[in-house]
């Protein structure tokens, strides 16, 4: 469990956003990052990602305020946007999603880390994720991930739950037609990551296999080795909620994880990758 020394909100960690307290360099450099990327993500991002954008005005000048931000969102499919100092215990993060709020940070990184990020910033946090929290399946499997990740502490799964998130919210992709597409909030969020994940020969990409996924550990510290691909966000969300996850937790408790980089017997490969990165 991650702790910091006094949670600034004794109940749930939240604090509030201090919009006025953004200096004009700050909202100039939201303003940067928001215009280079939703350039670079017009035909690469899945089209429930660029509605999302659009619908929730995230360019509309500068980083946005929660308070308004929420209610656009709230409209939509009835989730919030709420501020903390950074990353939060993960019982109080499961239970924001489990009741639609998502958690972001409200600091902006520094503007010579344009491109290299430690710790997820606004821009991450927001650009990254609340776009497909307006997506009415999406924000339905983002709830029940909270409800899921709450369950596994019982379990102590939290391993296998993280596998999932990582595999599908901060780096799925997702087929559309005959292509593949972005959406994962990690992937959006990059300038770099956002043209590897979907052009680059070194990486794997194979169909989501939620087992499969389970036993598979992530790189933190480089471009993804792997990627997963889903068929649709509603593929996503019934076989998650179609699945009950402990007797899966059971099974994987007594199995090894699998190496990052390597093919598996079951895996259906979408394109092989050479690995050279
Ligand atoms: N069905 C899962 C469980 O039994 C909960 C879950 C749903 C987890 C959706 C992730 C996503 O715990
Ligand atoms: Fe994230």
């Amino acid at each position: 469990m991650t702790t910091l020394a006094a949670p600034p909100h004794p109940s749930d960690w939240t604090i509030d956003q201090r919009w006025r307290d953004y200096t004009p360099a700050d909202h100039a450099l939201w303003d940067r990052l928001y215009a280079r990327q939703s350039a670079q993500l017009a035909d690469r991002a899945h089209p429930a990602f660029l509605h999302g954008l659009d619908a929730l005005d995230l360019g509309g000048g500068g980083i946005p305020d929660f308070r308004r931000l929420s209610e656009r969102l709230f409209t939509a499919t009835g989730w919030q946007v709420v501020a903390v100092p950074g990353l939060v215990p993960d019982d109080v993060f499961f239970r924001h999603l489990s009741e639609r709020r998502f958690v972001a940070g409200n600091f902006i990184r520094s503007a010579d880390q344009i491109d290299y990020l430690e710790a997820p910033d606004v821009f991450h946090d927001v650009f990254g994720h609340v776009p497909l929290l307006a997506d009415p399946v999406f924000a339905d499997y983002m709830q029940a991930y909270g409800a899921g990740g709450l369950r596994s502490l019982e379990y102590g799964a939290l391993k296998r739950l993280s596998r999932l998130y990582w595999y599908t919210v901060e780096f799925g992709l997702i087929r559309d037609g005959d292509d593949l597409k972005l959406y994962g909030a990690g992937i959006v969020s990059s300038h770099g990551e956002s043209i590897f994940a979907l052009d680059d020969p070194s990486p794997h990409r194979i169909s989501f296999d939620l087992a499969r996924v389970m036993r598979t550990p992530y790189r933190i510290d480089d471009y993804q080795a792997l990627y997963v691909v889903v068929d649709s966000f509603e593929q996503l969300l019934r076989t998650t909620l179609d699945t009950d996850f402990g007797p899966l937790y059971q099974r994987l408790s007594g199995e090894t994880d699998l190496p990052i980089a390597e093919l598996q017997p079951g895996d259906t490969v979408v394109t092989m990758g050479t690995q050279e990165r």
